[in-house]
């Protein structure tokens, strides 16, 4: 089945049903890779798929055009999930021209030497299929450094790459049609994949008018393309801004259940004030994507460990490393945990999360399993965080 955006503007992905795992983020709805043909006087693809999708994509394009009339193909991004297929599709489109950004070209010359040649391109640079153009946008960072994105000027549409997108598998190729929240797994991706970027994503939301953008179609390189991009321009916006909400994340591991223990206390304690949502997660019951993405707009984030050998017990650390990495900013964050003699989880909580932008409560420790003057400690610290996120002291 063909599926037209626009005339002349075809989806021609491969759609990963099985997908669990994306490089660690944990997929349980699969994905797509999307990847965009457009046909007018020239034929244009955009992007590719992981390699093993390489016939998935083939034969999508062979329902349109026969792929060795591709003339151009247009690499917006060099991660394997959309590169994977370049080569093999470079060898049946014979005659395709090869544009990519700066950065790209320079990758794509890395591994494939002067094998077909790449023309490079920049924010503005243009290129005519006939009676539509692509425009370039280059944005570095967000998430590689040969990250860009390719606009269909006549028809508005924005071939966005990996920003916009959602690792879902669906039938449904559209927002309006979704059967899934899309705005939600946007969240979820959004969270992982691009938050350390927030603040370019901030400069090219503002940068809009100047590069003259007014996509009525967003289509990204995963999941269900847009055709109400104000929705998720807008949720961008708030995500980019780290706008909160009135929540508390409170995630924890234990050994013997004393951390467990407190854990549920300072959840009775944010409960007890009223108004403040709790999102609590036994760090290895669950998966850091989803703590992630319910971290992404919290207000606070409690990391709670039982010191193991003088230390964070390691599916904490393994937790709080990727956390730090995604630089979440605008929250109260704080350690909290069990330990029997010399402690040190909280103490490296603390000290690790005083290398992020977040506002760092002092620590919550406790030996062995509270007593009955801690059970209070507890509740009431949790009463006190609530307060501060409802913006009282
Ligand atoms: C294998 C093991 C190693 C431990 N290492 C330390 C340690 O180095 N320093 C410390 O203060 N407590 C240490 N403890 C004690 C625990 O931190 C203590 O029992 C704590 O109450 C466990 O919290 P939990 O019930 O949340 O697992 C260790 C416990 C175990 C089982
Ligand atoms: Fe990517
Ligand atoms: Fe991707």
């Amino acid at each position: 089945m063909k599926t037209e955006i626009r005339p002349g503007i075809y989806w021609v992905g491969a759609i990963d049903w099985d997908l669990r795992d994306f490089h660690g983020y944990t997929t349980p709805k699969g994905s797509t890779y999307n990847a965009y043909l457009i046909v007018d006087e020239k034929v244009a693809l955009v992007d590719t798929v992981k390699e093993p999708f390489k016939d998935e994509l083939l034969a999508r394009i062979s329902e349109i055009v026969d792929p060795e009339k591709i003339d151009y193909l247009i690499v917006n991004h060099l991660e394997r999930d959309h590169f994977g297929s370049f080569a093999g599709v470079m060898e049946v489109a014979k005659n395709a021209q090869v544009y990519s950004g700066t950065m790209g070209r320079k990758g794509i010359v890395d591994v494939y030497g002067e094998r077909w040649p790449v023309t490079a391109v920049k924010t503005g640079s243009t290129l005519s299929l006939g009676k539509k153009t692509l425009r370039f946008i280059e944005t570095p960072m967000m998430h590689w450094p040969d990250s860009m994105m390719t606009y269909v000027e006549e028809d508005k549409v924005l071939l966005s790459s990996d920003a916009f997108g959602q690792h879902v598998a669906s039938s449904e190729r559209f927002d309006r049609d979704a059967s899934f929240d899309p705005v939600a797994e946007a969240k979820t991706y959004y969270a992982n994949i691009l938050m350390p970027f927030s603040h370019l994503i901030q400069s090219l939301l503002s940068k809009v008018p100047e590069l003259n953008l007014q996509p009525e179609i967003i289509a990204p390189d995963h999941g269900v393309i847009w055709t109400d991009p104000g929705k998720i321009i807008e949720a961008y916006g708030r995500w980019s801004r780290f706008e909160a909400r009135p929540r508390v994340v409170i995630a924890y591991d234990t050994m013997w259940g004393s951390t467990e223990k407190m854990a549920h206390l300072l959840a009775e304690g944010v409960m007890d004030e009223g108004g403040v949502e709790v999102k609590f997660f036994n760090i290895r019951k669950s998966t850091n994507s989803e703590i992630i993405s319910e971290i992404q707009d919290a207000k606070a984030v409690l990391l709670g460990s039982a010191t193991l050998n003088n230390g964070i017990f390691p599916p904490v650390g393994g937790f709080l490393y990727y956390l730090k990495g995604l630089r979440p900013q605008n929250k109260i964050a704080m350690g909290f945990g069990s330990f029997g003699w010399m402690g040190g989880a909280v103490k490296e909580i603390t000290a690790r999360l005083k290398e992020t932008d977040m506002e760092v409560l002092d620590g919550l420790e406790i030996r062995y399993p509270a007593t009955k003057a801690q059970v209070e400690q507890c509740r009431e610290t949790g009463r006190m965080i609530a307060r501060k996120v409802k913006g009282g002291q």
